[in-house]
């Protein structure tokens, strides 16, 4: 067994990289550690490397089929990492998440339906479905004892005969929770009952913490399976975000030809030549580096808990139980949004995502990204505590 350094410093500034090169533009300075936008700073693993570089020594780069590999690889991680049996014909492209929900949207919808999502969620939920002329319903989530939870009664009384679909995350964004089976079935047997379809975003399912268990939505039973689209990636997991190829799961025969037609009508379907050996190496060869990834953002997660528990406990924390974002609760600082957002940065040194942008229920939150080496986490951390520190002195 190879053993994986999380703990090396990588140089990202300076690369395009949104996270470091975006900083000046968004917090009004390029010295704040980054630690917003949802990618890792560690190395991508190198056996995507390997079959990127593999297909680099082959000189031509024109048209290039998605071959079975592609469709075996996705199959077979979705049976052993999530116990989930798909078939080929269900499986579908799109090179992103987000632009999966959209492509969804536009096949599936029209414009004036009606389509709910849960904040605080993660923002683009938002766009995808304003930016392409339908109606946003909103679900707030019910925090319960430091947990979010769906409030399936509020649910109910939104849906109307206007409402079409509903978007999830799961396992959730911000906040980290991962939807239980009991969860996601009644959420599905309300979908069944009022004919909606759910889209299940599933980008953070393989980043669920070791003790916890992810569930696929369309995996709980053939009537939820048939209308729903569940949308996944090895772009979270195994930080490849850059090679843009997702996977796009439809067991309904219908559904799946309205986004085909979707799909061929922006002509996207070819997707990237690096992108599909870089799937298939992650899929086929990921599960070592991944276990070693969950634990080494496990250690990130306690540590950061812990210390904010006995040494800023003005902020309270929400355990992540998948992904490696933080939600920091910070309305006991007793600043306004603004305030806060200028405090992270002016006082703490820290680029962090202001919490307001997954919906107005963030207000009093911001989301910090842990996947960094753990000296780098030690540095914010410590930052922050003498900037809160002296927030309370003064
Ligand atoms: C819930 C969720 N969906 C989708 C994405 C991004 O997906 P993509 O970059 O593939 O569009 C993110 C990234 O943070 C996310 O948190």
């Amino acid at each position: 067994m190879k053993t994986y350094d999380f703990d090396e410093i990588i140089e990202r500034a300076g690369t395009g990289s949104v996270k470091y090169d975006l900083r000046k533009k968004l917090f009004g300075n390029d010295e704040v550690i980054p630690m917003w936008v949802a990618d890792m700073d560690f190395r991508t693993p190198d056996f995507i490397v390997d079959a990127v570089n593999k297909r680099m020594e082959d000189p031509i780069f024109g048209y290039t089929l998605r071959e079975d590999a592609f469709y075996e690889a996705v199959k077979s991680w979705m049976a052993k990492r999530h116990g989930w049996k798909i078939e080929k014909k269900w499986i579908t492209f799109s090179p992103g998440v987000v632009s999966a929900l959209s492509m969804a949207i536009l096949a599936m919808t029209k414009p004036g339906d009606k389509i709910v999502v849960q904040p605080p969620v993660y923002h683009p939920f938002y766009f995808v479905v304003e930016d392409n002329d339908r109606e946003l319903v909103r679900n707030p989530l019910l925090l319960d004892k430091g947990r979010y939870r769906m409030d399936f009664d509020h649910l109910k009384s939104v849906i109307d005969d206007r409402t079409r679909m509903v978007i999830i995350a799961n396992p959730h964004n911000p906040g980290g929770t991962v939807w239980t089976e009991e969860e996601l079935k009644k959420l599905g047997e309300i979908c069944v009952e009022n004919d909606l379809l759910l889209i299940s975003d599933e980008i953070h399912s393989d980043l669920v913490a070791k003790r916890f268990r992810h569930t696929p939505a369309a995996s709980i039973s053939p009537e939820i399976a048939q209308r729903t689209v569940t949308c996944v990636a090895p772009s979270k997991t195994f930080n490849a975000a850059g090679l843009a190829t997702s996977a796009v799961i439809i067991p309904d025969k219908e559904l799946m030809a309205k986004y085909k037609r979707t799909l061929n009508a922006i002509h996207l379907d070819f997707g990237n030549i690096f992108g599909n050996p870089a799937l298939v190496a992650a899929y086929e060869k990921g599960e070592d580096w991944l276990s070693q990834l969950l634990d080494y953002i496990g250690e990130n997660i306690s540590h950061a808990m812990d210390f904010f528990e006995k040494r800023i406990p003005a902020i309270t924390v929400m355990e992540p139980e998948a992904s490696y974002l933080l939600w920091l609760d910070c309305k006991k600082l007793g600043l306004s949004q603004e305030a806060l957002c200028e405090f992270m940065v002016k006082e703490a040194g820290l680029g962090l995502n202001d919490g307001t942008m997954f919906g107005k229920e963030g207000e009093g939150y911001m989301r910090m990204n842990l996947a960094c080496p753990l000296s780098v986490l030690k540095k914010a951390l410590a930052n922050l505590e003498t900037a809160v520190n002296k927030l309370q002195a003064g």
